[in-house]
């Protein structure tokens, strides 16, 4: 009889704490659901670019700003060859009127006098725009063709006062410019960053034949060799 009485009159004080218990897990999984997420978030946002990309320096910064006073142009050193192809990067050959010899103080060009300029080696720059092999890309169509600013697909190098780091994916060994900073495919400017679809997203817009990747028969041969 002690013993039933004590059964009943356990059991509901079991069932409250059945139910207090259940609204405490329930908590817990909330919480444990939320410091997962931001735990995925912490590793897809910041830690896996930190284990996707890696960071080379330039041979030596390089001011835009300040050379582009000294020339006045662009073209001084970026320009398009008589054949019409362009001629890109700059070689030693745009520099050396100025740069026989060491022009000022800075350390920057020491290295590039003495170990480039003096050694008649090549600077071996880094290309943040450079696309995969696959890629055929003319900048006479861009540039004289149809008229665009280097600014629409390169944003404002020209003007910068020093090179920034230059990144590219570790297991492509593609730069990061192409696939741009975001990692979730945000975009504010049209420079960056220069997909397929960025490429393809442009030509259709200005109506360049074939217009679209997915249904030009010869599509892909319009950007690919
Ligand atoms: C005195 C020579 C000189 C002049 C003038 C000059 N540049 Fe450059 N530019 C360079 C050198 C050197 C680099 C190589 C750095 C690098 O690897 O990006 C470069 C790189 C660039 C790149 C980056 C290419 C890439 O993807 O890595 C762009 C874009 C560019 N220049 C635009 C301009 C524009 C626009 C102007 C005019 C407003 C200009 N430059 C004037 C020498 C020059
Ligand atoms: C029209 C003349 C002229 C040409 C062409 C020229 N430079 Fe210069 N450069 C200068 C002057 C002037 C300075 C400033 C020197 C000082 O007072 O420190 C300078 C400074 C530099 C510096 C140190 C400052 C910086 O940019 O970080 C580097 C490096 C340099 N030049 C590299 C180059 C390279 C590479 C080229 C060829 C692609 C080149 N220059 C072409 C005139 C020129
Ligand atoms: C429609 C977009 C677009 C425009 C406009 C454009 N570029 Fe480029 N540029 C590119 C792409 C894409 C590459 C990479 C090409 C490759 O890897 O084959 C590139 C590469 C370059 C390079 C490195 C080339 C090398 O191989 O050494 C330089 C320098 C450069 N551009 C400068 C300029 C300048 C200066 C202008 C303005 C006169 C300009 N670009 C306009 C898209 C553009
Ligand atoms: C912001 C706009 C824009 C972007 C970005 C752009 N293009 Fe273009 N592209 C054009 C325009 C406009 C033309 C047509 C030029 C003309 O013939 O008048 C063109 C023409 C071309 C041509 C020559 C096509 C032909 O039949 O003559 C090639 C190749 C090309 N683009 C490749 C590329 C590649 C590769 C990329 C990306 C790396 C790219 N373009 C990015 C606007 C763009
Ligand atoms: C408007 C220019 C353009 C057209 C048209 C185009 N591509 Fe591309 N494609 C690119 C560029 C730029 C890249 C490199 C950047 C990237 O991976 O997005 C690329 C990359 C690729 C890659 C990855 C190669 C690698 O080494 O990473 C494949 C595969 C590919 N394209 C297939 C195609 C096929 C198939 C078509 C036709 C249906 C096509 N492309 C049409 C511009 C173009």
């Amino acid at each position: 009889m002690s013993t039933q009485d004590e059964h009943t009159q356990k059991a509901p004080a079991d069932d409250a704490g059945d139910v207090a218990e259940g609204k405490e897990s329930g908590g817990f999984i909330i919480l444990s659901f939320f410091i997962g997420l931001v735990a995925m978030l912490v590793v897809g946002w910041v830690l896996l670019p930190y284990a996707l990309y890696a960071k080379k320096s330039q041979p030596f910064d390089f001011n835009h700003a300040l050379h582009v006073e000294e020339t006045g142009d662009c073209e001084s050193c970026h320009f398009f060859r008589e054949d019409g192809t362009y001629a890109g990067v700059p070689t030693l050959e745009q520099c050396v009127d100025c740069h026989e010899d060491v022009l000022g103080e800075s350390e920057d060009e020491a290295i590039f006098v003495e170990q480039y300029v003096q050694q008649g080696r090549e600077v071996p720059w880094l290309i943040y725009s450079r696309q995969p092999d696959c890629v055929f890309f003319s900048h006479a169509a861009h540039v004289i063709k149809a008229q665009m600013d280097c600014i629409e697909c390169h944003g404002h190098i020209g003007e910068s006062t020093s090179l920034k780091p230059y990144e590219y994916n570790r297991l492509t060994g593609v730069s990061r410019d192409i696939w741009g900073k975001n990692i979730a495919g945000f975009k504010k400017h049209s420079w960056d960053r220069m997909k397929m679809d960025d490429c393809a997203d442009c030509h259709a817009e200005k109506g360049v034949a074939p217009s679209s990747v997915q249904t030009g028969k010869d599509a892909c041969f319009v950007c690919h060799k």
